[in-house]
């Protein structure tokens, strides 16, 4: 159910606001504080160590030696936290692989930065996201 509240902003705060929604395409105010409050939450559990699930994605020279090994070991080791992974050639060189990961936070980013600073891994993000218990 949803309920109402009445916010109190400065001009100029609310002025940049508008703007804001209008930059990121949002049809009205509510579901713009609406998705900043969820993010706060995202926040939050990560900090917290909560459960969470993540997208981490990584681009990598596949001629690069043990690279493509060495991925898939570390995969392997945290096998139970993996839920999805996704391999895209993307040229004769570059390889992209998309893992969806699911677990406590620090576990999840520890998974990540491993990847992430694998010699020949030239490009790796982790994005953060939620279970959506606490959302
Ligand atoms: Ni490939």
């Amino acid at each position: 159910m949803l309920k109402r509240f009445s916010v109190s902003l400065e001009d100029g705060l609310l002025a940049d606001f508008d703007e804001f929604i209008k930059r990121r395409q949002y049809t009205n105010r509510s579901e713009a504080i609406r998705d900043l409050i969820r993010k706060e939450f995202v926040q939050e559990e990560w900090g917290e160590d909560k459960e969470v699930i993540g997208v981490i994605t990584l681009v990598y020279d596949h001629h690069q030696f043990q690279t493509l090994e060495r991925i898939n070991e570390i995969q392997h080791d945290h096998h139970q936290m993996i839920n999805s992974a996704t391999h895209v050639h993307m040229d004769h060189d570059n390889c992209l692989e998309i893992l969806i990961v699911r677990g406590r936070a620090s576990g999840v980013r520890e998974l990540s930065n491993r990847l992430i600073a694998l010699r020949g891994v030239k490009d790796g993000h982790l994005a953060m996201s939620s279970t959506a218990q606490g959302l």
